[in-house]
């Protein structure tokens, strides 16, 4: 049976899966023109339970292609997180001397008698561009008895070393291993028992290198590493990330130890990774736009689970230390239906200049230059009950997500909440960019400096849409507003009336 696409919150330009389950992202690599997109999937249940690697693929990243599932758990368990590379010289021998795809991943049994998982390492090729994958014979690669917790493999290729690096989470740490084959690893070192956030066990980490933005010759690598759930914190699941410097073997950290850089200030991006093998360059992450708070209960329909839209990743030398900056890809604008602009408006308490625009689907890009106004920004998915603020607080210097009011709150206690990010108006200039879906809002702001990814709920009709100042005026120096496609275009209404 088709899907029902045209559900009220299912997301219409987020990848969601046809049905059931999902969780994060797996497996990204690009490879013969495709990017491929795996993720942890249940395919009998809208709960998490035996992971399987649900898998798309797209050509542009906006229209993705459903195919089925890539693995299914196996006499060494069930498949957890994981990563994929293009083995180009065929390193591991699987290829006949040609390239192919080798996937890296956990699996995991549980222990007889107790409630704690076993979890190994175990890789599987495909000489078929993906479509279908073979377990190596000799899973599972890495095991180590010590760890509980012990998964989520990130692997890439170190061209200074001439060696795959493993990078995985172990509990409160990190251990990365080096491989001359994909199937026999060494350790090479630790790291982060004592550096950084320990709300919550240590899952889904990344290492990759990139430039820094206007710095001829100088670049960075960058660590990223999930927190799960912590009960006693309000935030749940989220990622932070780290700045140093990586020699083949160990990770050093530019920032103190118990400094904490959040990749996100929203309550929804959750174990994002990024692409392998990425031919323009670019280096691209995508996370699950969720929450293991509330991630088995949210409202949903037919699937639960979506991911965030893809973002392109750089470095930017701030006052305090180099800092990642997170902007949607080019290739994204193309869902852009039409365009409405202003410039230089003052706006006042009371006023709204989007009076009679409605949508579900759209963008905004605005620039606003602080005055009077202790507060300014936009009231979203606004219906009589309920709307969702996006919003920058001038004295606090605050950019902020109010979800409050936002529609279906009540699945759990914590979900209506406001919350938000420090964020520096350089010349009293503010610039946001805003991708509205039916049940999630992303924010950008200052050029990708902060980023806020909420999911919201919000009740059958909530279009409205508000641009509004408190106490005071702002000036609104431009802004344009994208009506988007829906992915689904001809199955649902359109993005924007008037
Ligand atoms: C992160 C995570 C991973 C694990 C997977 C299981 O959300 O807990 O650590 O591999 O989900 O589905």
């Amino acid at each position: 049976m088709k899907p029902n696409y045209d559900h009220p919150l299912r997301p219409q330009y987020h990848f969601t899966p046809e049905a059931n389950w999902l969780n994060d992202p797996n497996g990204m690599v690009y490879y013969e023109g495709e990017y491929h997109l795996f993720y942890q999937h249940h395919p009998e249940s809208t709960v998490w339970g035996p992971m399987h690697w649900g898998h798309a693929v797209s050509k542009d990243l906006v229209n993705w292609e459903h195919l089925p599932i890539a693995l299914y758990p196996d006499h060494n368990g069930t498949i957890f997180s994981g990563s994929a590379v293009v083995d180009w010289e065929d390193t591991s021998g699987f290829f006949d001397g040609k390239s192919g795809l080798v996937a890296i991943y956990t699996q995991t049994e549980t222990i007889p008698d107790s409630q704690l998982s076993k979890q190994r390492q175990s890789i599987a090729y495909s000489k078929d561009n993906g479509r279908t994958w073979t377990a190596y014979a000799g899973n599972p690669v890495l095991t180590d008895e010590r760890f509980v917790d012990f998964r989520d493999p990130k692997v890439f290729w170190h061209a200074d070393t001439e060696r795959w690096i493993m990078v995985l989470a172990a509990g409160d740490r990190l251990c990365l291993y080096y491989s001359t084959n994909l199937k026999e690893w060494t350790f090479a070192s630790e790291f982060g028992a004592k550096e950084g956030s320990h709300d919550g066990v240590w899952e889904c980490p990344d290492l990759f290198q990139l430039p820094v933005e206007g710095q001829e010759g100088k670049e960075k690598w960058v660590l990223i590493v999930s927190i799960g759930d912590n009960e006693k914190l309000p935030e749940g699941s989220r990622t932070q990330y780290f700045i140093g410097d990586f020699d083949g073997i160990t990770f050093t950290n530019d920032d103190e130890p118990e400094s904490v850089l959040w990749m996100d200030h929203g309550r929804d991006n959750y174990a994002g990774v990024t692409w392998s093998d990425v031919q323009s360059g670019d280096r691209l992450l995508i996370g699950w736009m969720n929450n293991w708070k509330y991630a088995n209960i949210i409202p949903a329909g037919e699937w639960r689970g979506a991911m965030t839209l893809p973002r392109r990743l750089s470095l930017r030398q701030q006052e305090e230390g180099v800092r990642l900056i997170q902007e949607v890809p080019e290739a994204l604008m193309e869902m852009r239906a039409d365009r409405y602009e202003w410039r230089d408006e003052q706006i006042s308490p009371g006023s709204n200049l989007l009076q009679g625009l409605k949508g579900e689907l759209f963008e905004i890009a605005a620039e606003f230059e602080t005055d009077s106004a202790v507060e300014f920004g936009f009231k979203l998915r606004m219906g009589n009950e309920n709307e969702t603020i996006v919003g920058y607080d001038t004295a606090a210097g605050q950019l902020f997500i109010d979800r409050t009011r936002s529609g279906l709150l009540d699945f759990h206690p914590q979900f209506g909440c406001r919350h938000g990010a420090p964020l520096h108006a350089g010349n009293g200039r503010v610039k946001l960019q805003i991708w509205v879906d039916r049940s999630s809002i992303e924010l950008f702001a200052n050029d990708g400096e902060a980023a806020l990814t909420d999911l919201i709920f919000p009740l059958t009709g909530s279009d409205g849409i508000e641009l509004y100042a408190k106490g005071g005026n702002v000036w609104l120096r431009s802004l344009q507003l994208f009506p988007l496609k829906s992915v689904y275009a001809a199955s649902v209404s359109e993005a924007v009336n008037q």
